[in-house]
């Protein structure tokens, strides 16, 4: 926007919406900022020297009509834009709506009224945000949003002006510790307050929260042209700057120097100084006073994350890029975990971060997976080779629905968290629970220091690299290669299956080629896409190892192109589903050469006669044996060994999925109503 606004300004507004970009996939419906206003703060707090309110903008929709919105409004109403800029404190949210509507009053900040007192921002969900707001109406306050976060500013401003009624020096974390005391459920926040110029408070419990770091003498990434620019500008010195956020895509631009906060902390940022506090709820209010809360001490760690990996390159989307990064994201994965044998060394596999636990998991009664999405359909792909290899019965959990049941989970069960954020809220509770039941908790995530990460006994990370599309395509297969190495551990003790695994393990080596392959399908795939692109429904038929492939090739279909699909299990097929069969409703069906192919020969052959409009995905060269008298399509993809079928037969369904997207004219990153990570209940 060609707006003529200062650059010191744009500097912290350019940041500022830079994070939100970079953090969009986590929630597009809505998003707001606050930066302060354009008067200096005074030097001292003192009330009657009160700093002005701090400016808020607020926009229902996408980042980019909030920044356009902002750039209008600082032009429109002429802002005196000179700028505290050697010490400025701003906050930003993007929004994923848990209560109320999308809409500016519903998005983040919200305030405490009147004069922004307290602006908080806000990731999680308040579960006891009713008898606070009962609590807060009485004593006058008005609401003016739907939210459950709008009791905390409100709260905030509450205990406040208490406490200052008290004492003369209340800081900002005390009273932020005392709002911390009174919320229950799952939260990040960061608060912003008039009260206390060049402050930020943040504090976390359930939710992540990530702290960065870059001194004033760092390198800039360059990633932006202002940014760049900015370094050179005459007489503008490089700030140092401190950064919060809920993942490290946010910060990873700016410095690489970060640090994952824990549940119950406390961030407080003062002039370029930060303190972290414990925060314990019984100490945090003693009768009569305030107490000192322990302060924490630890280092600063290295993001491995490079800026290039949250970038498009050259691709349209974030979705079609990680459909097509497979072949590097699984040698990536793989990589220093395979051994090639030879000599007196047999093929195997080296997962460093189990290598301890194999034996109690060989051991357990039972292996449980549990995850959400396309991480319970990896682990579903992945189950059956855990089972041949390991002897060991594996269960699969849909975290939520364990949780609701509260299923009986022992202290000699394994349980396999699958998760490629790490953060889900579901899959953590989970894992505390399963924890809290005394079982060998193992991760599989691809965010290196994430709560499962941290929270679980041992784990491995599947290293497939930053994915940002919402639909996960490249964590998929690199959790299913992920969890064969895992089976193939856990049966690196048996002789008789020896052969199997050694196949197996060829068929890691040469997965990436093999993906490569498969990938050459993608113009026929959007050919398929454009016969398909008017339909209301699509199913999908698989069983075996590529069940999961259904179940996942239709979770892809339904979440970005939003067209109704199915994955059906085969065997199933005659308990229901074949009522739907006419010769309308387009039906895939998976029929790879495996144990199940003869099964899956007759039950192309029953949909043929029921008139089904059949796309096939074969093995290469079994287009006959699948369709003796013809059917509307096939696809051929290449053969690798079983197990790992399921890596190949997704990929031709990403795509279909990509393309139908983009000729229906929705948006591939940003899938209705849905997000990335889902940190909230
Ligand atoms: C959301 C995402 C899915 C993902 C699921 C589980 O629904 O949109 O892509 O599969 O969460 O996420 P996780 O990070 O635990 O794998």
């Amino acid at each position: 926007l060609n707006v003529d606004v200062p650059r010191e300004r744009r500097f912290i507004l350019e940041l500022l919406f830079n994070g939100l970009r970079r953090l969009e996939y986590r929630g597009y419906d809505s998003a707001g900022i606050s930066i302060d206003s354009d008067q200096r703060p005074p030097t001292s707090k003192s009330l009657s020297l009160r700093t002005p309110p701090p400016l808020v903008f607020r926009e229902e929709g996408k980042i980019e009509k909030l920044v356009t919105n902002v750039y209008q409004e600082a032009y429109q109403s002429e802002l005196d834009l000179e700028l505290c800029f050697s010490n400025h404190a701003g906050i930003a949210h993007t929004r994923w709506a848990t209560h109320g509507l999308p809409s500016p009053r519903n998005s983040h900040p919200q305030s405490s009224g009147a004069g922004n007192d307290f602006l908080v921002v806000h990731n999680g969900i308040i579960t006891n945000y009713m008898v606070l707001k009962e609590t807060l109406l009485r004593h006058g306050f008005e609401f003016e949003s739907e939210t459950d976060t709008e009791v905390i500013p409100k709260l905030a401003k509450f205990v406040h002006d208490r406490l200052s009624e008290e004492a003369a020096d209340v800081s900002f974390t005390q009273v932020v510790m005392e709002v911390m005391r009174q919320l229950e459920g799952a939260y990040a926040l960061i608060f912003k307050s008039p009260h206390y110029p060049n402050e930020l408070v943040s504090c976390k419990r359930g939710s992540p929260l990530l702290l960065g770091v870059k001194d004033a003498g760092e390198e800039y990434a360059k990633a932006d042209a202002f940014e760049a620019d900015l370094t050179t500008a005459n007489g503008i010195k490089k700030p140092k700057e401190i950064f919060l956020a809920s993942d490290a895509a946010a910060v990873v631009e700016h410095t690489k120097r970060v640090m994952i906060i824990e549940d119950n902390e406390v961030v407080h940022i003062k002039d370029g100084n930060i303190s972290i506090f414990k925060f314990d709820s019984d100490k945090a209010r003693k009768p009569g006073g305030l107490s000192r809360p322990a302060s924490v001490q630890r280092a600063l760690s290295l993001l491995e994350l490079e800026v290039e990996q949250i970038k498009k390159g050259n691709y349209e989307h974030y979705m079609e890029k990680e459909i097509f990064e497979q072949p590097e994201s699984l040698t990536t994965t793989m990589r220093g975990r395979l051994i090639r044998g030879g000599e007196s060394k047999l093929k195997s596999v080296v997962l460093g971060g189990l290598k301890d636990h194999l034996r109690t998991m060989r051991r357990s009664r039972r292996i449980i997976f549990i995850g959400c999405g396309t991480s319970y359909n990896a682990a579903l792909a992945a189950r059956p080779i855990i089972e041949e290899l390991s002897g060991v019965p594996v269960t699969m959990e849909l975290a939520s629905d364990l949780l609701d049941r509260q299923g009986p989970i022992y202290r000699e069960d394994t349980a396999v968290f699958v998760s490629q954020s790490g953060e889900t809220a579901d899959t953590l509770q989970a894992l505390e629970y399963a924890n809290s039941h005394g079982a060998l908790c193992v991760g599989i995530t691809n965010t290196v220091g994430s709560a499962i990460a941290r929270g679980t006994h041992c784990g491995v990370h599947i290293n497939a690299g930053c994915e940002i599309g919402v639909a996960s395509t490249k964590a998929y297969t690199s959790q299913i290669a992920v969890m064969t190495m895992l089976a193939l551990a856990l049966g690196d003790d048996s002789m008789s299956s020896r052969n199997r695994r050694e196949e197996i393990v060829d068929g890691l080596f040469d997965l990436p080629n093999k993906v490569k392959e498969v990938l050459k399908l993608d113009k026929d795939m959007k050919e398929l896409a454009k016969l398909l692109t008017e339909e209301q429904s699509l199913l999908i038929f698989g069983r075996g190892y590529n069940y999961a492939t259904a179940l996942e090739g239709a979770l892809k279909v339904k979440e970005v192109a939003l067209m109704h699909s199915e994955g059906i299990l085969a065997g199933e097929m005659k308990h229901g589903p074949l009522a739907l069969v006419d010769e309308t409703l387009p039906i895939i069906v998976i029929a790879t050469r495996d144990a199940t192919f003869s099964k899956q020969q007759s039950v192309i052959q029953q949909l043929r006669a029921r008139k089904g409009r059949l796309i096939v995905i074969c093995t290469k060269g079994d287009a006959e044996a699948v369709c003796p008298y013809g059917v509307s399509r096939v696809i051929e993809v290449p053969r690798v060994e079983d197990c790992l079928q399921p890596v190949i037969n997704i990929v031709p369904l990403q795509l279909l999925a990509y393309h139908l997207t983009v000729l229906r004219g929705y948006n591939v990153d940003q899938p209705r109503n849905l997000a990335k990570s889902v940190t909230t209940q």
